[in-house]
């Protein structure tokens, strides 16, 4: 059964790899077609610490707000991430939203998006929140899925100056 686990370096060999697969792919969330693959395996613990930094008990620079990352993950195997904001910032009211995700090429059209999406919901949901704003392109089908398969109210769709593409808000209750 795929589980919500904080980053760790257990599954360092298969991040690595999902990382590799999206690059290769050309698809995946901007940071990971960034990330310099020679320095994540020289440094693994800065990878770690990098996506821990704007974790409760960290000091948030100018306009951030409080985040985490979460990685599904079944047995060793990593399946994808999702990064949880805990607040808006009227940045992230306008795009971005509360949540984001990605699933690794390898594994994606296996429900996996739909679970990481409902089990982060729930992590929410542990938080306190009420409710989650999540935006997607509105040509971004699989994401569409995931979000109106886990019960997403769409808002509206709109063409903001900041973005190349249409994109949708959606809401969820919790
Ligand atoms: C979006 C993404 C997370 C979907 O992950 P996934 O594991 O393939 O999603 P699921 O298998 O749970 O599919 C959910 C639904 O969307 C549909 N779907 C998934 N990919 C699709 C696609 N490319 N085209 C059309 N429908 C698609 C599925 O058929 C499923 O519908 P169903 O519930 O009616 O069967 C994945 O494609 C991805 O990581 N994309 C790159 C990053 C990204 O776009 N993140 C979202 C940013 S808003």
């Amino acid at each position: 059964m795929p589980e919500l686990v904080s980053p760790s370096s257990h599954y360092q060999q298969s991040f690595i790899q999902a990382v590799r697969e999206a690059q290769a792919a050309g698809s995946g969330l901007g940071d990971t077609l960034n990330w310099d693959v020679t320095q994540m395996e020289a440094d693994f613990e800065s990878v770690l610490a990098d996506l821990r930094r704007y974790e409760p008990g960290h000091e948030l620079p100018e306009g951030f707000v409080h985040s985490e990352h979460l990685w599904l993950v079944e047995g060793d195997v990593y399946l994808g991430r999702a990064s949880l904001r805990h607040t808006l910032t009227p940045r992230l009211r306008e795009f971005g939203g509360h949540i984001g995700y990605e699933i690794r090429p390898s594994v994606r059209r296996q429900g996996h998006g739909s679970t990481i999406l409902r089990l982060t919901l729930e992590r929410a949901r542990g938080l306190g929140l009420d409710r989650v704003l999540i935006t997607c392109d509105t040509d971004n089908l699989g994401s569409r899925g995931v979000i109106e398969g886990n019960g997403g109210v769409l808002e509206g769709e709109f063409v903001l100056a900041s973005h190349p593409k249409p994109i949708r808000r959606y809401w969820i209750t919790l």
